[in-house]
């Protein structure tokens, strides 16, 4: 079989040093099935590039990574680099050009991972939301008019037009639908009477192609709250790009914090590459020590097997994920042990390899 050929842009801090680990792991399945192959192409681009090229990537960054199959990302951000530079002239950049216009936030509670909440079973943190990842209150559309003035006046416009909140409230319903699973819509109507009324107005139009799944509409600050007084409420989820940003960091603390939270940004008609990158920052804090958790980085490249149509692959990492924090002898200090990057991604591909044999065995 032809290999995967795979962009990865490991960037800055802690991003190299957890992408690493997830290249490990895509390349240990490749040993579990040799005709699933990858082929790594390593860019160079982030914030220590843009200070010694006054830019995050090259001129025809998009032209170069529009050959591949997917993107790999570690994370972006270094002091001295404003973080809208980092952010809007690389990853919104390919976000926006490739229409990765889906973004997947798994909240899923694994066996094993803390949750900060003390009266909740396991099985009830279990949400998939679905972030519109294109327009929206990121558009960056407005204007900055009289600035440094008395009457300076700054606009940040919301753009919601009727293609893009269609498409993602369809996605979501499919994926409710595949999944056999309820559907809630999070909004705003209330304050936000021309975006949020419209998404709700979509929302209902989109629902009645699929009767068979069950919805639920809150605004984004009931479900803020109802997150953390009845997870289960939330099955798959789907809202706009700047409630769906703030909810899953909320979702990442109630599913065993950042240094598991993963996100996909898919471009379902796989016109263009899709991304794949844990949700955290470059980390300055603790970058080159040793210390960064690979283990968001490693549930994305199960997220990129999953897009692949790899799904045993996808569940097998996130089953030796699991494993892994259920013994609670391998882990970085964020999770409270003492392993190094290296030792945990060591170990994880050590457990792949043994619930591989094992399955192999029992088929
Ligand atoms: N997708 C991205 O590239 C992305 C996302 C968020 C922030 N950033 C950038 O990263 C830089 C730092 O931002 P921040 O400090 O707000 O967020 P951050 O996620 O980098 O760090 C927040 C805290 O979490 C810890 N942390 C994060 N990831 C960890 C991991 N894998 N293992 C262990 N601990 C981990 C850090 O040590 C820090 O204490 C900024 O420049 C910001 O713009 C980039």
């Amino acid at each position: 079989m032809k290999p995967y050929n795979i962009a990865v842009i490991a960037g800055d801090g802690i991003g190299p040093e957890v992408i690493n680990e997830g290249i490990n792991v895509l390349n240990t399945i490749s040993t579990i099935n040799p005709d699933v192959q990858f082929d790594f192409t390593h860019f160079p681009w982030g914030c220590e590039f843009y200070s010694r090229h006054g830019k995050m990537m090259d001129e025809d960054g998009i032209e170069q990574l529009s050959a591949f199959d997917s993107i790999y990302l570690g994370a972006v951000g270094f002091p001295g680099v404003p973080d809208h530079i980092s952010l809007w002239d690389l990853l919104l950049i390919i976000r926006k050009s490739f229409d990765q216009y889906v973004n997947i936030r798994p909240v899923t509670l694994i066996k094993g991972a803390h949750c900060p909440l003390s009266d909740v079973q396991r099985e009830e943190v279990d949400m998939l939301f679905i972030r519109e990842n294109s327009e929206g209150e990121y558009s960056g559309a407005g204007d900055w008019l009289f600035k440094g003035k008395e009457n300076e006046v700054v606009l940040q416009n919301s753009v919601f037009s009727r293609k893009g909140t269609e498409r993602i409230i369809r996605y979501a319903y499919e994926t409710a639908k595949k999944q056999g699973k309820t559907l809630t819509s999070i909004s705003k109507a209330n304050a936000l009477n021309y975006s949020m009324v419209f998404w709700d107005q979509v929302f209902e139009e989109v629902g009645k192609e699929y009767p068979e799944v069950q919805t639920a509409s809150y605004l984004v600050d009931a479900a803020a709250m109802l997150m953390i007084k009845d997870p289960k409420r939330f099955e798959v989820v789907v809202t706009s790009n700047l409630f769906g940003d703030i909810l899953t960091d909320l979702g990442a603390a109630l599913a065993g914090g950042i240094g598991l939270a993963a996100g996909a940004n898919i471009n379902p008609e796989r016109e263009y590459p899709s991304m794949f990158e844990p949700i955290h920052g470059s980390a300055p804090d603790i970058a080159g020590q040793g210390k960064a958790n690979p283990l968001a980085s490693i549930w994305s490249a199960s997220q990129m097997l999953d897009f692949f149509g790899y799904e045993q692959y996808g569940k097998m990492v996130l089953e030796a994920i699991e494993q892994l924090l259920v013994e609670g002898t391998v882990l970085t200090p964020d999770m409270g042990g003492t392993a190094t990057t290296s030792e945990v991604g060591k170990r994880v591909n050590e457990l792949l390899v043994s619930i591989a044999t094992s399955k192999s065995v029992n088929n």
